[in-house]
């Protein structure tokens, strides 16, 4: 396999999502790439977050552990993955954010064949996931990238997540992933690094600049 770089550029207000970004790095770096985690920052004020309990506390403690996602990463990747907890059905603004910012590198072409996907965390079995992954594919289209779904291309796909990428329910956070959900999670980034050793190998992929 040849030397390709992913970055994981996820939202996770209490760790759900921060888990199964956890997973996604584990398959890709399985696969040989070299990963960046990063998590997209609160923009919101410290009065509104100080309204749902844990909600700092959480941020600040993950913070401390991934710099926030910057437009330099998205240039040096050649593959991205998109996490997100659900919103009301749809991306949550935080990681959304982030991929406004990417409006410099689609202007120049630079994100054109790399590698995306996107994987999602809900509260409740029908709330969203599917619809949040979906959206999601939506600025992957007119980023340039080459959309990579995690299919029923391998048999953890039959006990966990979805054909658009990999899923969890929390229940209100109450509930981890489950061994399944971060299976699939680990194949979803093993996935990708290797359609993007693919891509780059077929010149689909410039080097960063
Ligand atoms: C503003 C807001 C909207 C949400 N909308 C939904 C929703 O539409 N469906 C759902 O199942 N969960 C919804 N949730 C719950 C989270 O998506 C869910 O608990 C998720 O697992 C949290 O992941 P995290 O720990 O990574 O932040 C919402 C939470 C918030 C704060």
């Amino acid at each position: 396999m040849i030397n390709i770089n992913v970055l994981i550029a996820f939202y996770s207000r209490s760790g759900v999502t921060e888990a199964l970004a956890k997973a996604v790095a584990e398959g890709a770096a399985k696969a040989g790439a070299e990963v960046r985690l990063r998590r997209a920052r609160e923009f919101v004020d410290p009065e509104v977050m100080a309204q749902a309990p844990g909600w700092q506390e959480s941020a600040a403690a993950m913070n401390a552990r991934y710099p926030a996602p910057t437009a330099e990463d998205a240039a040096w990747a050649d593959a991205i993955i998109f996490g997100t907890p659900t919103r009301f059905g749809n991306v949550s603004s935080e990681l959304k954010a982030y991929i406004d910012s990417l409006g410099g590198l689609w202007v120049q072409g630079r994100l054109n064949g790399k590698a995306g996907s996107v994987f999602c965390s809900s509260s409740v079995q029908h709330g969203g996931n599917e619809s949040t992954l979906l959206s999601m594919y939506v600025p992957l289209a007119h980023l340039g990238m080459i959309i990579v779904p995690t299919g029923y291309a391998d048999g953890v796909m039959f006990k966990a997540g979805t054909p658009y990428g990999a899923t969890s329910i929390s229940l209100n956070q109450a509930k981890s992933p489950s061994s399944e959900d971060l299976d699939v999670a680990r194949w979803q980034g093993q996935r990708v690094a290797m359609v993007a050793s693919a891509l780059k190998a077929g010149g689909m992929i410039q080097a960063a600049a």
